[in-house]
């Protein structure tokens, strides 16, 4: 393992734009950049540390309309692979007045990343680490998913003439196999749960030098994308923080970046540093920071996950302490729903928002249901609630509670007649 003491050049090697070394989150250990995700000092989780240019609203805004406007406080080189037109990120942050009236809160906002090119956020976190990995040296995409991610890996290795290795639980959506397979890389069933899949994922990338596991060896890079989705809420508010976040948790990655991102664009000067408070949204069948969280501990106890949302479905969440930390110092919570509560929440924003999100995205929505309901969630504060994927990757959830009202000749009278008129 790389260390401080290795010689200076490795620091200077990579051109990763304002990052500077990896940091590690227990103990500050530093060490220069490069393909490593644990220190070596404590086994704590390495994160990328920067040294950040001067960078304004304006400079960001003239940028592409893709994640690539924040390429100054991402891990890239400045001079970042582009890929016009297929480039994740600056997807709609919708004013959802029908949902907040459902709900009952005055001011929410939903960020719809179901609009990125494989319809899920994971675009944004794949787009960081093929970039990072390129410049590492690495010439294979790899990665073991729940799912999204797999979409996302394959897509982009298709894309760059990479190859890619995507190693998925055998159990998955099939909607979720097909739109990974189709990109034609190597698509691996592994019979087993997520959790196996990530050990068997973390053995390969220390037998394979060149695989670049997006979320394994280089997940300090890939974790960094995710910063983006906190970066466009506040700049689509008009570069201010909202008072209230809900993200869902499989790994807790997400949330961890979320709040770094608001973190930084308050140290940085491009919004106030305005009181915000994060929430964690779980399934109920794979709830271990919920619990964590109720129970006052610091520490998550693996589960073995049971519940339709799949994609948020990961027993041994490796930042999970980190979303406990965040909601914490935020004043937020970590609350958790039923599998019919996650039905309902798919089917309560299509009904108000015409928005049709996966699994995860119903998770999201019950969640602040709960909250607002528990009077966790302030109803006066503005609150945004992050959908990270489509539905239609899904369809199984929602399959046997709504179709067709009738199904009738080609006559307007037994239309009419369908409709009770
Ligand atoms: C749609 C969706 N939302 C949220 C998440 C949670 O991401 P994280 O592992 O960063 O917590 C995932 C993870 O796969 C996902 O697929
Ligand atoms: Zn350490």
């Amino acid at each position: 393992m790389t260390t401080v003491d290795a010689p200076a050049t490795a620091a200077t090697t990579f051109d990763l734009g304002p990052a500077r070394a990896l940091s590690c989150r227990e103990c500050g250990h530093q060490v220069p950049l490069a393909a490593e995700f644990a220190c070596g000092e404590c086994f704590g989780p390495l994160e990328v540390a920067y040294e950040f240019g001067p960078i304004t609203r304006a400079t960001i805004e003239s940028g592409p309309k893709s994640i690539w406007r924040y390429r100054d406080l991402l891990p890239v080189p400045s001079d970042v692979d582009r890929h016009p037109n297929t480039e994740p990120g600056l997807t709609r942050l919708v004013r959802a007045d029908r949902l907040a009236a459902a709900l009952g809160v005055k001011r929410l906002w939903v960020k719809d990343d179901t609009g990125n090119p494989t319809h899920s956020f994971k675009d944004r976190v794949v787009a960081v680490a093929l970039a990072a990995a390129r410049q590492l040296g690495f010439t294979v995409l790899a990665c073991p998913s729940t799912g999204n991610l797999a979409n996302a890996v394959a897509a982009a290795a298709a894309r760059a003439g990479w190859r890619s290795v995507v190693l998925i639980p055998s159990s998955l959506e099939r909607a979720k196999v097909l739109t990974t397979a189709v990109y034609d890389g190597a698509l691996i069933a592994v019979d087993g749960n997520y959790d196996d899949v990530n050990r068997l994922a973390t053995e390969l990338a220390a037998e394979h030098e060149d695989w670049a596991f997006v979320n394994v060896n280089v997940r300090p890079y890939y974790a960094e994308g995710s910063k983006t989705l906190g970066f466009e809420v506040a700049e689509q508010l008009g570069w201010r923080l909202p008072e209230q976040v809900v993200v869902p948790v499989a790994s807790g990655s997400q949330l961890t970046k979320v709040d770094k991102g608001f973190r930084e664009l308050g140290e940085l000067g491009l919004v106030e540093p305005t009181p915000y408070r994060v929430f964690g949204a779980q399934a109920t069948g794979c709830s271990p920071v919920a619990a964590a969280y109720k129970a006052g501990q610091d520490v998550v106890a693996p589960v073995r996950p049971d519940t339709i949302a799949r994609s948020l479905a990961i027993g041994a969440p490796a930042d999970g302490p980190y979303v406990l930390d965040a909601v914490r110092r935020t004043g937020g919570a970590v609350e958790d729903v039923s599998d019919e509560e996650v039905v309902e929440g798919i089917r309560l924003l299509a009904r108000t928002e015409g928005i049709f999100a996966e699994t995860a995205g119903g998770v999201t929505v019950a969640t602040a249901k709960k909250l607002i309901d528990t009077g966790k969630l302030d109803p006066d504060a503005e609150t945004v609630l992050l959908i990270t994927g489509d539905g239609l990757k899904t369809l199984d959830a929602v399959a046997d509670r709504v179709g067709p009202k009738a199904t009738v000749p080609p006559s307007s009278k037994a239309v009419r007649e369908a409709l009770g008129f």
